[in-house]
């Protein structure tokens, strides 16, 4: 089995890493435009399988999709990141190019292959890529749940000092400041967060999760690749092994949550069929309120990508 990472650069490369670390396909392709950088950072990663045990032999090649042929699952990662200052919105213009040639690029080898996007901002670029690819809602998603989530496990570990493994919990909405962290659907082994955490405590870790990717920014001048990587490889593994797994992830919506014709983030059951079912759980007034006010956010940005007439 093979999986395609496109773009080589921080998320794509990590991305590459974790699911040849995974031993979980025999080979995962990596490809960029720029000439040379999949085939050092492949050859790199591929001298990296003796040490840390895996199979998974891993090929790069600059622009050449033949060999991105048959994938099962492809990853795009491929586009500019946001600088200080900027926000994921501010990346549009220039990404959705690059996500309308790499799809379309894609599918001509893998028309098959179920698509995962990362690249920012990434609601409306998976969006972007639903339109262009017309493939079925059930192979097209986003890459933001997992990570945003993830952030906010690691606040609530860190905080409790508890290990991170324990801690269960759901954000939905668009990846950006207006996500919807769901406190009451947050555990720490079964145990309600709310009873072993401060209002106060509390809060400030649903603050600090919101603008958990501005975080990173301010600190290093680029975005996150770790912990993206990392989460878009655990997606990647949920589909290849048909795990069944359920994780909030960006999906086209069609009614669910009283929401229609948007992509944004809710728990999904992912397996080898991609999205395999979208879970509908039950969000108090005040919860829906804030995934409607994300929906309608995201959905002025899809709005102000129709208006440019690239797709
Ligand atoms: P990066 O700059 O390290 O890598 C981007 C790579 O894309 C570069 O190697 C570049 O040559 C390549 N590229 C550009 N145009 C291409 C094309 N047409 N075909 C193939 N490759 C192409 O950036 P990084 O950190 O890897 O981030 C990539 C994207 O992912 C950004 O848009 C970023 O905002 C987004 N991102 C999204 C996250 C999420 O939670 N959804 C998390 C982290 C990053
Ligand atoms: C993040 O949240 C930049 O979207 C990216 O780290």
């Amino acid at each position: 089995m093979r999986v395609t990472v496109v773009g080589a650069g921080n998320a794509g490369s990590t991305c590459a890493q974790i699911i040849a670390g995974k031993n979980i396909v025999q080979e995962v392709v990596l490809i960029d435009i720029k000439e040379g950088i999949s085939e050092g950072k492949s050859l790199d990663l591929w001298q990296t399988a003796p040490i840390n045990y895996y199979d998974t032999r891993l090929v790069g090649c600059t622009n050449d999709y033949s060999k991105t042929a048959d994938s099962e699952v492809v990853v795009i990662t491929s586009g500019i990141t946001r600088k200080p200052g900027m926000s994921r919105d501010d990346l549009i213009s220039t990404n959705v190019g690059i996500v309308k040639s790499v799809t379309e690029n894609v599918l001509k080898y893998s028309p098959k292959a179920k698509i995962i996007i990362v690249t920012n901002p990434l609601d409306v670029m998976t969006y972007a890529a639903y339109i262009i690819s017309k493939k079925p809602k059930n192979e097209i998603m986003g890459m933001a749940g997992i990570l945003d989530t993830a952030r906010y496990r690691s606040f609530l570990a860190e905080t409790l000092d508890v290990s991170p493994r324990d801690i269960q919990a759901l954000l939905m909405g668009g990846h950006g400041d207006t996500m919807v962290p769901l406190p009451r659907y947050t555990t720490v082994s079964g145990i309600p967060i709310t009873e072993l955490i401060d209002e106060e405590k509390l809060n400030s870790i649903l603050e600090r999760t919101k603008i958990g990717g501005n975080e990173l920014v301010n600190i290093m001048g680029t975005s996150a690749w770790y912990a993206p990587g990392s989460a878009a490889a655990q997606m990647v593994e949920a589909i290849v092994l048909d795990q069944k797994r359920i994780f909030p992830c960006c999906v086209k919506l069609e009614g669910e949550y009283g929401l229609n014709n948007v992509f944004v983030g809710v728990p999904v059951k992912l397996g080898k069929n991609g999205v395999e079912q979208i879970i509908e759980v039950a969000l108090n007034k005040e919860e829906q309120q804030l995934l409607v006010d994300s929906a309608n956010s995201v959905k002025h940005v899809m709005d102000v990508l129709d208006g440019m007439n690239i797709l």
